[in-house]
């Protein structure tokens, strides 16, 4: 359907889309209304298949047929035979308006129009247009050769056909079309908001610091990167303007809340990576990893007493009681001196010791959420005494596993952050914004999450999800931690979460 492609901005985005297709074998036209921007996208493009051909992944004769495809356009004039054009110009409403215009005045009348924009409706870019039912959103992510998805953004009057011909060029091109009706941050900048508005909410509480969330969030599920690591490579500017964006888009949803701290930090020029500071510091772009602190030494005079009957869990905290010199009381009730170790899901440590009656003094929490061999958590609360953590942290890392200790939180930090993914992926999937498949494949590839927020809440359990989820609610009273109707129900009817709202 799109032999000749023209593409219009030679920046980040532009440069990297027109590499892509003439990769792929299709004509593609290059237009910039600065033409160094075409002259260097071009160069940019040259080196980077170059050394594809150095590292003998390209054929001297690929290289030299793909640079052949892409050619400079010194004027618009030129894209007037293009079966499709796609823009990356600046992030501004009204200039992506007026240039759809301009080219609706000069391209065939069958000639689909796709926007890269990342933030604006493709529905509003659409509506000044003759022909809205030509444009669509073509959403790619940074650096576009690599990042092997991009949203199909289907406007309100986009034509079905157009969708599938663009859902069959990006297959053509090595990448998976994640095909999504036209809502504030499309699928994935929707789907992303979880882990990074979460993780300031809970820094905001001040349960942890972002390096301790970082370690939890790497070591637990497997994220390559924290949140605040991800905030630093982003920038924090970017992240704060999204998270704004999205949030305005849905008329203030609680769920998602943009963090007061992000907002300061942005004045403040604190943006990672690019200004050299943000949650972490940089010099000459690399990491200063700060060291963590150490666990103090301190005489461990206390048995434990551990609430629950969950024989693995029981088992693993005996087992490093044990290498610690301790033990884990059998009894019902703990002893008088024991320090108690309760294991909640989604409540804060005070809740359930006020529930079991436990004293506040020697009461602390064990998150059993995750796994336990890389980080543990220990989760405090304001009655706690010093010397009573400090025991239970040497105790629990007495087999060298690190343990982090956190104020008190419903829901510690991981089950949190978790639950917030997993909940804002089945909401996604209520408000069919993408299928189940596609939501868990785009996620994966699109934020290079280790799984998608479906499967993370098969993998975690979902109704253990679903009650961190109503607990979380009952400590906070705030809608942000409602349940999704989708999770409730798939709960309640036992079915896995991919499953469709109806039988077909
Ligand atoms: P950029 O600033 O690197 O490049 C934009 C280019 O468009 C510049 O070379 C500029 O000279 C040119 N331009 C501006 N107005 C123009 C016009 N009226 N006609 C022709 N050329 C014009 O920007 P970048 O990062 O490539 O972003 C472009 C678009 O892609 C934006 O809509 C952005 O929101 C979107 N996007 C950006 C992503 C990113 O990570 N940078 C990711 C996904 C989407």
């Amino acid at each position: 359907m799109f032999n000749r492609i023209g593409v219009i901005g030679a920046g980040a985005m532009g440069r990297g889309i027109a590499q892509l297709f003439a990769s792929s074998g299709q004509q593609v036209l290059l237009y910039d209304t600065r033409a160094e921007a075409i002259e260097d996208a071009i160069a940019f493009n040259r080196n980077l298949l170059q050394r594809s051909v150095a590292k003998g992944k390209l054929s001297e004769g690929d290289f030299d047929a793909t640079m052949e495809r892409m050619q400079p356009a010194s004027d618009l004039e030129q894209l007037k035979d293009c079966d499709l054009v796609i823009e990356a110009i600046v992030e501004i409403l009204e200039v992506k308006q007026k240039l759809f215009d301009q080219l609706e005045s000069l391209v065939r009348d069958d000639c689909v129009l796709a926007t890269n924009t990342s933030s604006l409706s493709v529905t509003r870019i659409a509506s000044s247009c003759k022909r809205p039912e030509r444009v669509a959103g073509f959403h790619f992510f940074n650096p576009v050769p690599l990042m092997k998805i991009v949203e199909v953004v289907r406007g309100e009057r986009t034509d079905e056909r157009y969708i599938q011909g663009l859902v069959e060029l990006a297959d053509k091109a090595g990448h998976f079309a994640a095909i999504t009706p036209d809502t504030p941050g499309f699928l994935v900048n929707h789907a992303g908001r979880a882990f990074g508005t979460e993780a300031l909410r809970i820094l905001s509480e001040g349960v942890a610091t972002p390096q301790q969330i970082d370690r939890m969030l790497r070591d637990g599920p497997g994220f390559r990167m924290g949140p605040f690591e991800l905030f630093d490579l982003t920038g924090l500017d970017v992240s704060h303007a999204v998270m704004e964006s999205v949030y305005e888009q849905f008329y203030h949803d609680p769920r998602y809340t943009p963090s007061f701290i992000a907002a300061q930090r942005v004045a403040a020029g604190l943006l990672g990576r690019k200004t050299g500071q943000g949650f972490y510091r940089y010099e000459d772009g690399q990491k200063i990893e700060p060291q963590e602190p150490a666990a103090e030494e301190v005489m461990i005079t206390r048995p434990f007493w551990l609430h629950g009957d969950d024989i693995v869990m029981r088992s693993n905290v005996s087992a490093v009681l044990s290498a610690a010199g301790a033990t884990l009381e059998e009894g019902n009730q703990p002893s008088a001196e024991a320090i108690c170790l309760v294991t909640p899901l989604g409540e804060d440590c005070t809740t359930a010791l006020t529930h079991l009656g436990l004293p506040g003094e020697r009461t602390l929490a064990l998150d059993c959420f995750d796994n336990w061999d890389k980080r543990r958590t220990l989760m405090r609360q304001p009655a706690a005494e010093a010397n009573i953590v400090a025991q239970a942290r040497g105790a629990l890392s007495a087999d060298g596993v690190p343990v982090e200790v956190i104020n008190d939180s419903a829901g510690f930090v991981i089950q949190r952050l978790i639950a917030g993914v997993v909940n804002l992926g089945t909401e996604i999937a209520q408000k069919g914004i993408a299928t189940p498949e596609t939501l868990d494949r785009a996620i994966q590839l699109a934020l290079g999450y280790p799984k998608g927020p479906l499967a993370f809440g098969e993998h975690y359990g979902k109704h253990q999800i679903l009650t961190v989820l109503n607990n979380l609610q009952a400590v906070y009273g705030e809608p942000r931690y409602r349940p999704s109707p989708w999770l409730r129900r798939r709960v309640q009817l036992g079915l896995p979460l991919t499953t469709p709202e109806f039988q077909e």
